[in-house]
């Protein structure tokens, strides 16, 4: 069972892209299985620089096909801006690339949504979307009488459910506007219309039934990595709702989005940082909004890829990483970005909140229990000087070496991968059975005797 996914266990940005660029060559098949156009990473490759947000960078790869699932909320502008972008730099997309018709389409009411809902959520504080319409997309998804998918566009009444669905959408993006004290610019439903099929026309060829194409090629036995975007803590079903994103980023969310069930999956690395981020709104226990989180925000260009926001910055969080890397079924470790939190004299890592004086090593399942959790830390030494030119575990400073141990004991897997930079070469990669390591897995994990 030759397939791999890689989960991000924080709020997203875990560097998960470099990851994957590197476990590319250990594949045939890249699939990115939910998310849309909020998700962006960048990728180093031959001394190049590609920014990818739809597209898998296996595309980048001659001899790897890169698939985008109907768990994605696919924005046809978005995903031809960068089929455009790689083929004018000599990058081959067609052969290579296959959409599912499942995907639900992006249009400019989502966007329009998107903005105007963002602020109004019950509660006060807002979610802080990246504003590219993928919340509003997904409601439609599951509301069913206004969603259009892709293979929608190949049909012949396509023009009259577009006619219809821009109808309803203006009367109900002008009831939702009303009061902002902006007026309501209507869609405009002939426009919309010749987007639409233009778009249509240029994503043809890479429209796919994705999902018999990836059973035929695990049943097949073709190694296949899935690309989770964003991170388990905004997962829609199992994050910290309502500031999630809306789809399942934990790794709950692989089968759902891919049609592929999780037992063709027998590998499952879930990546931290070394420290904690989060971009948007809503609770987030071991932020520092102070002299620490300036140094990790400065020394990490913690800048969102896609809104550019700075990011919220703290200490690692192993009561939230040990919750997700429980619910997405984590075998191993990545832990990237470790060179950032070098110069600090003591790190600390968060092993348990009080919440109204009791104290816990659950991650809360409400919001409010969450924003009130009051960290428990335990201060690890740091080490100074800069961890850039590592390139194996044993070049590793003692301290940084004893911090990752302690976050592979607190999270009950074992660090297998260490990333000190943003090349491929700053990329330390560890046998699992190596002495230090947790004994994984560990009894309490084990597939319960008969089953
Ligand atoms: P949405 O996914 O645009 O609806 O945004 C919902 C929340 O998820 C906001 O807090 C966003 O900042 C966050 N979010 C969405 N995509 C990403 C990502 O790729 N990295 C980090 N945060 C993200």
């Amino acid at each position: 069972m030759p397939c791999t996914c890689v989960i991000g266990l924080q709020w997203g940005d875990e560097a998960k892209g470099k990851l994957v660029d590197i476990l590319t060559e250990q594949h045939d098949i890249v699939v990115r299985y939910q998310g849309g156009a909020n998700a962006g990473h960048t990728v180093v490759s031959n001394g190049q620089t590609w920014k990818l947000s739809l597209i898998p960078s296996g595309i980048l790869r001659d001899d790897v096909a890169c698939v985008i699932t109907g768990g994605v909320a696919l924005d046809p502008a978005s995903v031809i801006r960068e089929i455009d972008g790689l083929e004018s730099r000599g990058v081959t997309v067609a052969g290579k690339l296959r959409i599912s018709d499942r995907a639900h389409l992006v249009f400019p009411w989502h966007v329009a949504e998107d903005r105007v809902l963002d602020g109004s959520i019950s509660g006060g504080e807002a979610i802080g979307t990246t504003g590219r319409g993928i919340g509003p997309c997904y409601r439609d998804k599951v509301g069913r009488a206004l969603a259009i998918r892709l293979g929608d566009l190949y049909r012949d009444d396509i023009a009259a459910r577009l006619e219809h669905v821009v109808a309803i959408k203006n009367r109900l993006l002008a009831g939702w506007q009303d009061g902002t004290g902006r007026p309501y610019e209507p869609l405009d439903a002939a426009t919309v219309r010749a987007d639409t099929m233009r778009h249509a026309e240029r994503l043809r060829p890479f429209v796919a039934d994705t999902t018999a194409f990836l059973l035929d090629a695990v049943e097949a036995g073709s190694r296949v990595l899935f690309e989770g975007a964003q991170g388990a803590l905004l997962d829609i079903d199992h994050g910290t709702f309502p500031y999630v994103t809306s789809s399942n980023s934990s790794g709950v969310g692989v089968a759902s989005g891919s049609g592929v069930p999780g037992r063709w999956v027998d590998r499952v690395i879930g990546v931290v940082k070394a420290y904690s981020t989060r971009v948007g709104g809503g609770p987030m226990p071991t932020e520092q909004p102070n002299e620490i989180g300036g140094h990790l925000r400065e020394r990490g260009r913690e800048y969102g890829t896609v809104t550019m926001r700075p990011r919220r910055c703290g200490w690692f969080d192993a009561v939230a990483a040990r919750y997700t890397a429980r619910l997405s079924g984590v075998d191993e470790l990545a832990v990237m970005l470790l060179d950032v939190p070098g110069g600090l004299e003591e790190l600390k890592i968060c092993t348990a909140y009080m919440v109204d004086g009791r104290r816990t090593e659950t991650f809360p399942s409400h919001v409010d229990d969450i924003r009130r959790a009051v960290p428990v830390y335990e201060s690890v030494p740091g080490w100074p000087g800069e961890l850039a030119a590592c390139r194996a575990y044993d070049d590793l400073p003692a301290a940084a070496r004893g911090y990752l141990a302690r976050i592979g004991e607190l999270l009950g897997r074992p660090v297998t991968i260490v990333s000190v930079g943003p090349d491929r070469e700053q990329t330390i990669l560890r046998d699992r059975s190596a002495p230090g390591h947790p004994a994984w897995p560990r009894p309490q994990f084990r597939t319960p005797a008969g089953a």
